[in-house]
């Protein structure tokens, strides 16, 4: 494959890199992104529209069957794509609003579930690009710092590629059990430090100034490249008609970086005609961005993140930052900050709908609500809300929010168990139907 297809460039100073020698910033310090030659695509695979429907019918086992490898031209053109290292992630369900749109006012709303990916959550989409670039190049200790999710995707992708080890950096006490777990299941060094999400990105990034660390967080733009396909996977289930607007919870910002560049390159080959506009979601304990998007980026607030119900955004430095930013401003886009208590209703509001997703998730449908309420977003539009994780990873805190323990929430959807004795009789009675004879 030719080499030129992708360069990596500096977002502050738009100097180049070569993409087989490692680094994850520029010598100004900024960030790096992969940029593609979108012209040579084009000339080396024509209508990649026709390519990727054409996949849609590939079976398990081959590699562009995963809906992240699926879109390999876009994703890393120069990986052979049977270098990749795949669980078959992606392939999420696009559901349609239904109850949850009548309500909402919005005939149109879709729910894309990255919850149902391998590891529960949409991490894995990047993260099959970052641990497959990584051990093509020769990497053999993969790092990262998490809130529980990205640590969860590198502890099972580094457990599948040969050669590789995952180390995990988590800030002790602040992240589930059910994603500890993980980290430990899939064999990966678990190391548990004493501070918050913000403190162990901080070691993390110093530690990959060591020639023998690869560093997955998504500060490595070979990770957004995979995680792009969020927006482009739902684009083609949509047919490739371009939604008014996608919705997401923001932390580290490394998904709505990766949503805005997907769309940016999915306009720019003509796969959509319009750019959708993008709406970043967080919860008001840890709002950084928010607070930098109301005084339109004249400055990069940080601050101590609180805890969270949404314990996945608890950040306070999202590093991301001026990738997103540049999401915001091209594409019209907008961010709102939300309460715990309209968090964990909107969560509890999915699971009536069939849907079971995080509380993370649950920032993004409350921050939907608010647009709609604020008028932001319209009846007439279409509007793709994406659930970035699976709440049986968060399975505590809906047992809190439906036995009516957390503090200040009146829990408009709980759902509490009820104790009975093991008698027919009691029991059709709770129900309220005749006893059967
Ligand atoms: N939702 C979930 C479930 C997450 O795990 C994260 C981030 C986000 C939303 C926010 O995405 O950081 O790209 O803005 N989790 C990271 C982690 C920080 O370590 O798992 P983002």
């Amino acid at each position: 494959m030719a080499e030129s297809l992708s360069h990596l460039r500096c977002l502050e100073c738009g100097a180049t890199f070569d993409t087989k020698k490692l680094r994850y910033e520029c010598r100004c310090g900024g960030l790096l992104d992969l940029e593609h030659d979108l012209e040579a695509l084009r000339h080396a695979y024509g209508n990649l529209a026709d390519r990727f429907d054409q996949r849609r019918g590939d079976w398990w086992g081959q590699p562009t069957a995963s809906g992240v490898w699926r879109y390999h031209e876009l994703v890393l053109p120069e990986l052979p794509v049977d270098q990749a290292v795949t669980l078959g992630e992606g392939n999420t369900g696009l559901y349609e609003g239904g109850e949850l749109g009548e309500r909402l006012g919005l005939p149109l709303l879709y729910l894309k579930h990255e919850g149902e990916n391998p590891t529960l959550s949409f991490k894995d989409r990047g993260m099959t690009a970052g641990v497959s670039w990584g051990r093509y190049l020769g990497a053999s200790l993969g790092v990262c710092a998490s809130t529980g999710d990205t640590s969860a995707a590198v502890a099972a992708y580094t457990a599948r590629a040969p050669g590789m080890r995952g180390v995990v950096l988590l800030p002790a006490g602040k992240v589930t059990d059910a994603q500890l777990a993980q980290a430990m299941v899939y064999g990966a060094r678990t190391l548990a430090l004493d501070t918050d999400f913000d403190g162990c990105m901080k070691v993390v990034q110093e530690l990959a100034r060591s020639p023998e660390v690869y560093l997955l967080n998504s500060k490595n733009p070979f990770r957004i490249e995979g995680q792009k396909t969020i927006g482009l996977e739902a684009i083609h289930q949509l047919s490739w008609q371009a939604p008014d607007w996608f919705v997401l919870p923001v932390g580290n910002a490394g998904n709505m970086a990766a949503l805005g560049k997907g769309l940016r390159e999915a306009l720019a080959l003509g796969l959509i005609d319009r750019m959708p506009r993008v709406a970043g979601a967080q919860v008001e304990a840890a709002n950084p961005f928010f607070q930098s998007y109301e005084q339109h980026f004249a400055e990069r607030v940080q601050m101590v993140a609180q805890p969270t119900v949404a314990s996945a955004i608890r950040i306070g430095n999202p590093v991301s930052y001026p990738r997103a930013r540049r999401v915001v401003e091209e594409t019209n886009g907008t961010v709102v900050s939300v309460s715990e208590g309209e968090t964990l209703d909107a969560q509890a509001l999915l699971g009536r709908c069939g849907v079971q997703a995080c509380p993370n998730s649950g920032v993004a449908l409350a921050g939907l609500t608010r647009l709609v309420q604020q008028g932001v977003i319209k009846p007439s539009d279409r509007v793709v809300v994406i659930l970035t994780a699976h709440g049986a990873k968060f399975s505590t805190t809906s047992l809190r929010y439906h036995r009516g323990e957390i503090e200040g929430v009146a829990g408009e959807w709980a759902n509490p168990p009820q104790p009975l004795p093991a008698r027919t009789e009691e029991v059709a009675r709770a129900l309220g139907i005749s006893t059967p004879r």
